[in-house]
């Protein structure tokens, strides 16, 4: 299972690189707006930045929603940097754009999907990511988790190739659960990540090691 934080935050993502578990970012433009990261040459010399700290894949947000404009934009972000994925929304123009890209080898991260039959189609265009948004749907009492497995179950069916990237985590049980039903990939908060090493008896099992090592030294 590959770990992506979802954050455009700096310090966070050097400190998560830090932790060598980090395959991945992604971010959005709201992401963006929250660390203040306006105007075009910003955002694109922001992406350069992550990039420049993980060694993985980094979803870069395309802002147009018509074919052309997604095209456009997308190439200029692929451009970039190597690790560059392009991130289009689930819409009619937005399938038309993945089709597009796979067929030029430029890799595509699908977002904003909340249905099985979405994520059909981002398989289908071609997509190289799938961002099934779990947390999202939690919020308005539906089983985000349910509809990773769905996905899992109608990828496997067929062999799908797109990988799917579980998007709005929000905590260590949603990643936990995501491993066990098969995610390839998940994107959350560092602390979603952090939670996964915490246990209390580790804790009290170390003080002990620690006291006793003492004792005899
Ligand atoms: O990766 C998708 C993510 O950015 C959305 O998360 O927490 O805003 O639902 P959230």
């Amino acid at each position: 299972m590959k770990f992506f934080i979802d954050t455009a935050n700096l310090d966070q993502i050097r400190e998560a690189q830090e932790l060598g578990v980090l395959d991945g970012v992604t971010t959005n433009p709201s992401l963006m707006a929250k660390e203040g990261i306006t105007g075009r040459d910003n955002i694109l010399k922001h992406y350069v930045d992550i990039c420049n700290i993980v060694d993985g894949d980094v979803s870069a947000e395309v802002i147009a929603t018509d074919f052309d404009g997604m095209v456009k934009e997308g190439e200029q972000l692929a451009e970039l940097h190597d690790q560059i994925v392009v991130k289009i929304p689930m819409i009619k123009e937005g399938v038309r754009a993945i089709k597009y890209f796979s067929d030029n080898e430029i890799r595509t991260n699908c977002t904003l999907v909340f249905s099985a039959g979405q994520a059909l189609l981002a398989a289908k265009a071609g997509a190289t990511y799938v961002s099934p948004f779990i947390g999202r749907l939690d919020d308005i009492s539906t089983d985000g988790l349910n509809l990773i497995a769905e996905i899992r179950l109608i990828y496997d069916n067929y062999g799908f190739e797109t990988e799917i990237l579980a998007a709005s985590i929000r905590h260590t049980m949603h990643v936990l659960e995501c491993a066990k039903i098969g995610a390839d990939v998940m994107t959350g908060p560092l602390s979603s990540i952090e939670g996964l090493l915490k246990h209390p008896l580790t804790d009290i099992g170390l003080e002990k090691f620690l006291a006793d090592y003492k004792k005899g030294n």
